[in-house]
């Protein structure tokens, strides 16, 4: 079975494009994807449409977004909607660079869902499904899992009446052009894409102490972030794929692939520091935010007005 390596997995894609709902372990799922083979053409369709979709924005002055790590003011597109919608956002970034903590934070302030593509894999792989059986195979040798399972999932989740009603915070999706472009094609588009950056050597350390609570979902370090008290220290796990050995396996399919995903989202990526403590990394990433909701509300009151 292959895995995703430098992922353009056209051929499953393209089968799937314009299939009724197939059945699966999870019903009503359903793929459609770009028959475009060609990602570099699609990233200009895609930033074209999107200077519709984003006020402010202009083609001939692109709007890369200044790495966040001031306190003036910056200067985020705005999506130019009268009626207030839920954010959208993405998040990205190396492993162990900090996504899952970051989205823990981030949805208790915002109430956004968060939908993180691999715990969606490590869900399906503890159903013990064929899907599950495929994932964990590539996550074992640190690869991508294929498209035509980890879109239909993230797909699914995302079309949930709560991610609709409250917003949604996408983490670790997409991982390749392939994925973002199917994204798009689907009608998701996220207001704005966090990048994480985190220095390759503090990444290794990370994952090796890295533990969870199988209770509380909560994420711990055992350096960095230690458990409060011994009954929760006696209770943690760590995830199959926390070893030295498979972190760089994955470190080299992140460098394979995070160029042609940025590229997507240039215009509205802000790029955070990850490497300072998690309380300082939320505080970029909440400025951020605090300032695409206030430029939305100007808008919407301008509009109204
Ligand atoms: P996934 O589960 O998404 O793993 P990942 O991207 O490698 O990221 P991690 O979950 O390891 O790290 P994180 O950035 O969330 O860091 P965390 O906050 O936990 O994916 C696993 C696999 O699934 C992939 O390898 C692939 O095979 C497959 N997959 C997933 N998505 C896919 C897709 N879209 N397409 C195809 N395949 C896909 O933090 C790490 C540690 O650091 C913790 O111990 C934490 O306490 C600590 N820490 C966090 N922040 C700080 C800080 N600021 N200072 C000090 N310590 C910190």
């Amino acid at each position: 079975m292959a895995c995703n390596v430098n992922v353009v997995h056209q051929a499953a894609m393209a089968s799937a494009i314009g299939q009724p709902n197939k059945p699966s372990q999870r019903p009503n799922a359903s793929l459609s994807a770009p028959s475009n083979s060609k990602p570099k053409s699609c990233c200009k369709l895609l930033l074209s449409s999107q200077s519709s979709f984003i006020s402010g924005f202009s083609p001939s002055r692109p709007q890369t977004l200044t790495p966040f790590r001031s306190s003036r003011a910056q200067n985020f597109p705005v999506v130019g909607s009268a009626k207030a919608e839920p954010l959208r956002i993405m998040i990205s970034g190396a492993p162990a660079s900090g996504k899952g903590t970051q989205c823990q934070l981030i949805t208790q302030k915002y109430g956004l869902v968060h939908v993180a593509a691999g715990d969606l894999l490590r869900a399906e792989i503890a159903s013990g499904s064929e899907n599950g059986r495929r994932a964990r195979e590539c996550m074992e040798q640190g690869q991508l899992v294929p498209d035509e399972i980890v879109v239909m999932m993230v797909k699914e989740r995302l079309l949930q009446p709560d991610s609709k009603e409250k917003g949604w915070l996408l983490d670790g999706y997409p991982r390749s052009s392939s994925q973002a472009i199917a994204l798009k094609e689907l009608g998701f588009k996220p207001d704005l894409f966090i990048l994480l950056e985190v220095p390759e050597e503090i990444l290794v350390e990370r994952v090796v102490g890295r533990r969870l609570d199988p209770i509380t979902g909560k994420i711990y370090h055992l350096k960095y972030s230690p458990p409060e008290t011994q009954e929760i220290a006696s209770r943690l796990t760590q995830r199959f794929d926390d070893t030295e050995e498979k972190v760089k396996l994955r470190l080299n399919t992140h460098h394979q692939n995070v160029e042609a995903v940025l590229s997507m989202y240039e215009d509205i990526t802000i790029k955070v520091n990850g490497s300072v403590n998690k309380e300082d990394v939320f505080t970029q990433i909440d400025s951020a935010l605090t300032q695409l909701l206030d430029k939305r509300q100007a808008t919407s009151e301008s509009l109204a007005a």
